[in-house]
């Protein structure tokens, strides 16, 4: 007990099963730097309101300095009655310059420490995560610029809808990503505000989590938007669409089967999602009815943020990989391009004709029903059988079936006409330079 921080008023010994559940050195130790970096300020604040003298203070911070170093060269010796991070620092400081190091504790709490030491963390990290997010972001738009000219079926309710530009799907993500983007910069910001000004009130500062909530929560959101896209791609990866193919970089095969090629990379960005929203729970029933100020279940917190830190960090960059590495099959995509999907051209072409929408949907319907019972394709029916169905129907009505011409009819802002995407990855490249 002579060890620990607070042994003062101790006589009994810890259980060391408790010992071992109350101990955070295993994961927070990844706080080593931030925890310096904190003490550091702390002490300079300590000779400025006249506790430390100048003397005192070069000591101190020689010895941290010192201590840094032995982090960083990972030299330093973690022992057994090293409970966290703070108190293991500090162990390290009496060793190095003496009873002075006891000094540095005036008027702070581990309390204060560790959530100083968690926002600093935090700040550098989101920083890491949100570069590997742009370049994700960035890959999409490029890959889209290129590959402009493709065509391939749109799907809702997983059934053919309308013909698009497979830009427009790659777009549909990374715009998705941009929100997600902002999010982790509006936590950043938050994080960053506390430090450009102290908190209001002391009881809330060392207790409020707030920020590892919001955190977590951009975090579950991004990871969400991850795990659609990783699962449009994985339905078009297989042989059933085979609109495109992994790279082998993030494919695995069957220890059965030689035949196969299993895209794990995307499955295991899906599942993650899984994972990160599981932290966020976890954090939310963990501060759920705590009472006011610091309480132990706090400690609970880190391990949630350093795992989603590293679960995101290696998600983006594999996220990146697939897209970059990925080939597309423009052939198969073009041969999904069923002409029952310009049904809705085909409403259209009656619209132009002055039939209004909602009864050219039941002729382009009847088109469509006949077409089926007769087993033959939508533009194979004769003009006749078509004007049976509408007198509005001309000659004309042939090039309505030409899926370049369906696609190019969306040129609204977001459509997916060549024009409509090219100014969406126009705007990204420059949202791109903000983000
Ligand atoms: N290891 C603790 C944590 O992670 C630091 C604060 C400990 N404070 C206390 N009063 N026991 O939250």
């Amino acid at each position: 007990l002579g060890n620990k921080l607070w042994g003062g008023r101790f006589s009994g010994s810890t259980d060391p099963i408790m010992e071992m559940l109350n101990a955070s050195i295993s994961y927070d130790q990844r706080l080593a730097e931030v925890d310096i970096q904190g003490s550091m300020a702390y002490a300079k604040a300590l000779e400025k309101s006249g506790i430390l003298s100048k003397m005192e203070l070069e000591k101190i911070l020689g010895g941290l300095d010192k201590i840094s170093e032995e982090w960083s060269k990972g030299v330093f010796g973690v022992i057994q009655t090293d409970e966290d991070i703070h108190t293991a620092n500090e162990r390290r400081l009496k060793e190095l310059i003496g009873d002075v190091a006891g000094k540095l504790h005036t008027g702070r709490s581990r309390n204060d420490q560790v959530v100083t030491d968690l926002k600093l963390f935090m700040k550098n990290s989101l920083s890491i995560i949100s570069t590997h997010l742009l370049r994700l972001i960035e890959t999409l738009v490029e890959r889209a610029a290129i590959e402009i000219d493709v065509i391939l079926p749109g799907y809702t309710h997983l059934q053919k809808a309308q013909p698009i530009r497979w830009s427009q799907f790659l777009l549909s993500h990374a715009v998705a990503l941009t929100r997600d983007s902002e999010r982790l910069g509006e936590v950043k910001r938050r994080i960053n505000l506390d430090f450009a000004s102290i908190s209001l009130n002391s009881m809330d500062a060392v207790s409020e989590r707030d920020f590892v909530v919001e955190f977590l929560s951009a975090a579950t959101l991004l990871m969400i938007h991850l795990s659609k896209m990783a699962e449009d791609l994985i339905i078009y990866s297989t042989s059933e669409f085979g609109f495109l193919t992994l790279s082998d970089a993030y494919s695995t095969g069957s220890s059965l089967m030689p035949q196969k090629k299993n895209p794990d990379s995307l499955e295991l960005i899906r599942s993650k999602a899984g994972r990160v929203f599981g932290r966020l729970a976890a954090i939310l029933m963990v501060l759920k009815g705590l009472p006011s100020t610091y309480n132990k279940d706090l400690q609970e917190d880190k391990e949630a943020v350093f795992d989603v830190i590293d679960t995101l960090n290696a998600v983006l960059q594999v996220a990146t990989g697939v897209i970059s590495t990925l080939q597309i099959n423009k052939e198969s995509m073009e041969r999904a391009l069923s002409p029952e999907m310009l049904a809705t051209d085909l409403a259209h072409y009656l619209v132009r004709k002055g039939m209004p929408f909602r009864q050219a949907h039941v002729a382009s319907g009847k088109a469509v029903q006949l077409a089926e019972t007769k087993g033959i394709t939508v533009n194979h029916l004769s003009l006749e059988e078509m004007q049976n169905i509408s007198p509005l129907f001309g000659s004309d009505v042939a090039q309505v079936f030409s899926v370049l011409s369906s696609v190019e009819q969306y040129t609204a802002a977001g459509g997916t006409a060549k024009s409509s995407v090219s100014a969406q990855i126009e705007q990204l490249r420059e949202l791109l330079k903000r983000l």
